[in-house]
């Protein structure tokens, strides 16, 4: 019987590996540290507002982010940006069309950040949730907890994952890149290191700006993050307190009962 159980299982590790390399091809995800990890994690304010200044420096000009409102720069639980910060912001970098004016008119704070479809790149508002699923399958979600769901780490790969090597299909340059999905993307390499220059004087090699604006996009994808941890915090502490009271209710109710029971068995 042990015999059986212990084959069956090693042949479902064997086949689930299988599978697994499979499904994966080639492509190789980097565990990247990011500070909005595990139960307690939070993001980083000084990191959201570095990884929005590489998203309008660098990505904007290809990718649009079109379900964040440029308001939300102002979260405290996000970017934080002081109110005036982002109206300037809005109005010097975006562009929107207003029907009712008929015509262009800069961005203002109650508008969305813009769509971008120039050159077929895909939206990133939602790509770190599109692509996560990098620590393990989401059924167990013990990883996914204490690791996060890892399409930050998928992005800032792919931002780093390039070999250089290039190729030409259909008329397409394609870039080798070890994170992508069957190994070569359309995409060209966005970021060389020094791509911008921070205020806060953080540096700028290559990785570094790769995990800012990778932070910066998890938060456009996950603008609650930190929200619902605290109130799955609240919740746990809660349950854990409802729980105790509940135990010694218990007691008391049947305490009388207890005693009775004892005294005839005696
Ligand atoms: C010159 C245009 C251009 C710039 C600039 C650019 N991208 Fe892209 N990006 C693309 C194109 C085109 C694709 C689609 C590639 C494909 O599917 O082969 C893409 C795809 C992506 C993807 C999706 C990959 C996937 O798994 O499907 C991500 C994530 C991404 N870009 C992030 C960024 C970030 C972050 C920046 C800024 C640092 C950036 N891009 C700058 C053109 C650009």
């Amino acid at each position: 019987m042990f015999k059986t159980l212990t084959l069956s299982a090693v042949a479902a590790l064997a086949l689930s590996t299988v599978g697994a390399l499979a499904a994966g091809g080639e492509a190789h995800t980097e565990d990247f540290d990011f500070s909005f990890e595990g139960p307690f994690g939070t993001y980083d304010q000084m990191q959201l507002q570095r990884g929005l200044q590489v998203y309008t420096e660098v990505c904007a000009g290809c990718h649009g982010l079109r379900y964040v409102p440029l308001r939300t720069l102002a979260d405290a639980n996000g970017p934080g940006l002081p109110d005036d910060q982002v109206r300037a912001y809005a109005e010097q970098n975006f562009e929107v069309f207003d029907p009712e004016l008929d015509d262009f008119r800069p961005a203002k704070p109650t508008d969305n950040f813009p769509v971008n479809t120039s050159v077929g790149a895909p939206d990133l508002s939602l790509m770190a949730k599109a692509r996560a699923g990098f620590h393990g399958p989401y059924g167990l979600g013990i990883n996914q907890l204490f690791k996060g769901i890892g399409g930050a780490e998928y992005i800032a790969s792919l931002l780093t994952g390039y070999t250089g090597e290039e190729k030409e299909e259909a008329g397409t340059i394609l870039y080798e890149n070890t994170a992508f999905p069957g190994g070569w993307i359309s995409m060209a390499p966005p970021l060389y290191g020094d791509d911008v220059e921070y205020a806060d004087g953080h540096s700028t090699e290559l990785e570094e700006i790769a995990m800012d604006v990778s932070a910066f996009l998890m938060w456009t994808a996950e603008p609650k993050m930190m929200e619902r941890k605290q109130a799955g915090l609240a919740a746990v502490l809660f349950l854990t307190i409802f729980t105790v009271l509940l135990y010694l209710t218990n007691k008391r109710i049947w305490a009388p009962i207890k005693k009775k029971t004892k005294a005839k068995e005696a």
